[in-house]
């Protein structure tokens, strides 16, 4: 068991007071996300600007079938019959009565919901070529570039969109992409008019799709233009390996540097490495080349590091490596081509087919857990506060890693994976060596190969046809070769299913088992020279706050007593893989709630029920079962809540999660007995139900160091507003994540309030999204209403551009009673650097 210290003990009771009957995880993770340092502003350096394109876009809803309702582009024949006839993305065109919006934007998530179940993985969105009418988007923006940008390569850089973009720039059409997931740029130097206005125009089609859970629509991700000297590095071309000797690092870098100039250039590449405070602790030349007009060359150094700081989940050290390209002296001014800005981590990490997974030189368990990116009132577009506030929620569990199931993820998931420290195993969407399955894996490498959260590749996910064949065999072996040539320091790994017995897995690096518990000990007993890892487990299924399963309702209770067909309880899991050594961890699937595959039940349930956590990120009961036994913390958790004042007398299966020696239970004063934990198993008491106070006392090494109390409240009297901060940026892109709950009288969270309450926001900021977690809740993720489920919901608040004060206010309005009187609450937004954005 888990030793813990004073400080410990002190932290938890702290929480746990603070948290009374709803436990919050709000705070707790905006606790932890303090003790880490805030992104770094995008260092502007001379030679190359990066500016942010998410903001003042317009936006339109196409038709996927009528030309007449899509700007007539597929009317007759000849669209793209001359380059430059494109006129709505000229000045003639006119958006003014389009909508005004900001990226990152998601539209399906804007929509309702539509009883087909052929939709019930998009969430029974209406997306698809059967709904012409709500899958295509065209986004527009107007935007200057300056006369003495000419002569720079100015590059439009997409981090993703969903799905099927083409792009066209002043009257001409520039490129296409189709897959969702991957980032995508084009060079729009020859097309744009410098000192004028621009007339930029991106449609998306969101009538494919790729997965089996929702992906939301549209420009989901950042965009961004980079302006750079003709003379510049290439596209994630830049790596910096690490390998750890002794106490030092030796570091192999490397890069490209692409002449698009007309004649020949002669350089060398400068690197510069700084530790966290930007101190210098490395300096290194590569050593000059020519390179030929339109022609690259590859640049390499060495350098090393003395007593570097490693990078860990506990220890998130990061360094960061300065790469400028220096012409040659004597034929130009002291004047850099071109610089880039990499974060990387030092760290060493290693697969052992008896032993797991070593971090550092120490074995470390895996405690992952597989996430989709999707979040209440959002959807797929994420404000970047939410990946941090995400990863904190599941930090706080006591995870140390990450899936990201089943596509290459957004960049700010894995820079808050490297920033808080948590380990990543990073999937590409495709398994396939045909082009487009290479090109995506080739991005997500050199992409991500200078985090030092990622630990492991995974070339994809229960590819069920393919694994069977001998073109599964040729394409994984392809991908995995080109992984290893990319990045010689990782590892490579698939999500294995019902192939345990064929040739593909043996041509893994390391083995991930999708389930099937009884398949893994024969598969080691027969491989015993390949590592493995958990790549998916669990599929638990529970629903926030219900403790008895209601087939009826669509819901499942919240004890650790249901899963799927294919998978496991939380116990199960982690006990069968916590006993073999050989096992390097696993990832539960899911940490959150994601919308789609509303398993267990269909309509209408709109979301998955796997989540440890829900829709918002409040913990299911669950959650406390890893934190106990994955976490670093003392742990006691009661439940279920004690407002049954329907089952007066009726035995009431009391279960509590503790990593604690023993536990005794309370009910008014009454001890119902006292246990002794044993190791990755709850407690359980049967107690007869009467109103009052349920309490729990956990004792260690003979003293009692925790208590907990579920009490039975009234009714809701009030209701309560807590915002995981009061100040929050003020630069359009920061939110304020408020939990909404309802008070009896005396104060107490009701943790059966299911009270419809109106939002208003107003100020310096916007009202971003709402959710409940409930999984069968119809209601708008983007109007500002919303019911509380068992005792909760979430609204997320977004600031403007302008320094000052948001206030947001929560009442019952005109809504069904009980009518409560308002709550509001007000917050900063404070002045900060802007990031530099697009004029
Ligand atoms: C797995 C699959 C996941 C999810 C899960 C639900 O087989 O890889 O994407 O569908 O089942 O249990």
């Amino acid at each position: 068991m888990n030793p813990f210290s004073r400080r410990d003990l002190l932290l938890s009771s702290l929480a746990l007071s603070a948290s009374t009957l709803i436990p919050d995880s709000i705070q707790r993770a905006h606790a932890l996300l303090l003790r880490y340092p805030a992104p770094a502003p995008a260092g502007v350096l001379a030679s190359r600007q990066r500016l942010l394109f998410d903001f003042g876009w317009k936006f339109f809803q196409g038709h996927g079938s009528d030309p007449a309702r899509d700007l007539g582009l597929g009317t007759g024949q000849g669209d793209f019959s001359k380059s430059g006839e494109f006129w709505f993305s000229t000045q003639k065109f006119d958006d003014s009565k389009w909508r005004d919006i900001n990226l990152p934007h998601d539209w399906a998530v804007e929509l309702p919901f539509v009883r087909d179940e052929e939709q019930n993985s998009h969430g029974y969105k209406p997306l698809g070529r059967r709904y012409p009418e709500t899958s295509v988007g065209w986004y527009r923006r107007t935007f200057d570039i300056p006369k003495e940008d000419e002569g720079r390569r100015i590059i439009l850089e997409f981090d993703g969109v969903f799905r099927s973009a083409l792009v066209f720039l002043n009257g001409y059409f520039i490129g296409r992409n189709d897959n969702g997931y991957a980032p995508f740029s084009f060079d729009l130097s020859d097309f744009l008019r410098y000192g004028e206005k621009n007339y930029l125009m991106v449609r998306t089609d969101a009538s494919f799709g790729d997965g089996w859970f929702y992906e939301g629509a549209g420009i989901y991700r950042h965009v961004w233009l980079s302006k750079t000297s003709p003379v510049h590095l290439g596209d994630w071309e830049t790596y910096v390996r690490p390998a750890v000797k002794g106490n030092a690092a030796t570091l192999s870098l490397g890069t490209v540097v692409r002449n698009e100039s007309n004649e020949p250039v002669t350089c060398s590449v400068l690197w510069l490495l700084f530790d966290a405070a930007g101190k210098t602790v490395a300096k290194t030349v590569s050593a000059e080349q020519k390179i030929d007009a339109d022609g690259s060359a590859r640049f390499a150094a060495n350098a090393s590091l003395a007593n570097p700081l490693l990078w860990s989940p506990e220890t998130p050290n990061l360094y960061t490596a300065e790469v400028s390209v220096e012409p040659q002296q004597d034929r130009h001014d002291l004047h850099r081509y071109d610089s880039q800005r990499i974060n990387f981590g030092v760290r060493d990490i290693r697969w052992d087919a008896d032993k797991g997974f070593f971090l550092n030189g120490k074995s470390v368990k895996i405690r992952g857990t597989c996430n989709h990116q999707d979040h209440a009132g959002v959807g797929a577009a994420l404000p970047d506060r939410l990946q941090d506030f995400r990863i904190a929620v599941l930090k706080d569990m006591g995870g140390n890693a990450v899936r990201t199931s089943h596509n290459m993820p957004t960049p700010e998931w894995v820079e808050a994976c490297d920033r808080l420290g948590m380990m990543m195993m990073c999937e590409t969407r495709l398994m396939s060596s045909a082009p487009e399955g290479m090109a995506q894996l080739e991005t997500m490498v050199k992409r991500y190969r200078n985090s030092p959260s990622v630990i492991l590749w995974s070339m994809g996910n229960e590819e069920w046809t393919m694994m069977f064949q001998p073109q599964g065999i040729r394409a994984i072996d392809d991908m995995i070769r080109r992984s290893h040539e990319l990045d010689p320091t990782r590892m490579c790994s698939a999500a294995v299913n019902t192939a345990f017995k064929t040739h593909f897995p043996e041509q893994l690096d390391v083995m991930g088992f999708n389930y099937n518990l009884q398949e893994h000990d024969d598969w080691h007993r027969a491989h015993p020279t390949k590592p493995a890892v958990g790549s998916e487990t669990a599929s638990t299924v529970s629903t926030r706050g219900i403790y008895s399963t209601d087939k009826l309702r669509n819901w499942v209770s919240a004890y650790d007593l249901n899963h799927t067909a294919w998978s496991q309880l939380a116990e199960e899991w982690w006990k069968f893989y916590a006993a073999r050594e050989w096992l390097s961890g696993g990832f539960a699937w899911t940490g959150f709630d994601y919308r789609g595959e509303p398993t267990p039940y269909g309509w209408p349930s709109i979301n998955s029920q796997f989540g440890i956590v829900d829709m918002c990120g409040f913990p299911k009961d669950n959650f406390y079962y890893y934190r106990a036994w994955w976490g670093s913390e003392p742990v006691l958790h009661l439940l279920p809540h004690w407002n049954w004042e329907q089952r007066n007398g009726e035995p009431i299966s009391v279960w509590v999660h503790s990593n604690l020696d023993s536990v005794e239970l309370f009910l008014n004063g009454k001890s119902q007995g006292s246990q002794k934990v044993q190791p990755l198993t709850h407690l359980e008491w049967k107690v007869k139900y009467e109103p009052g106070i349920l309490e729990a006392r956990g004792t260690k090494d003979g003293n009692v160091v925790l208590t907990e109390k579920r009490e039975t409240t009234g009714d809701p009297e009030s209701i309560r507003l807590t915002p995981d901060r009061t100040e929050i940026n003020a630069d359009g892109e920061d939110v304020c994540i408020l939990r909404v709950e309802a008070s009896d009288k005396e104060g107490r969270p009701v943790p059966t309030a299911d009270v419809p309450i109106l939002f208003k926001v107003t100020g310096e900021g916007t009202l971003t999204g709402v959710g409940n977690g409930d999984p069968n809740c119809q209601e708008s993720d983007k109007e500002p209403r919303r019911s509380l489920f068992n005792g909760l919901a979430q609204v997320i608040v977004q600031s403007t551009r302008t320094a000052g004060t948001i206030t947001i206010v929560a009442h019952t309005g005109d809504w069904p009673p009980p009518k409560l009187p308002p709550a509001q609450i007000t917050i900063k937004t404070k002045k900060v650097d802007l990031r530099p954005t697009v004029a």
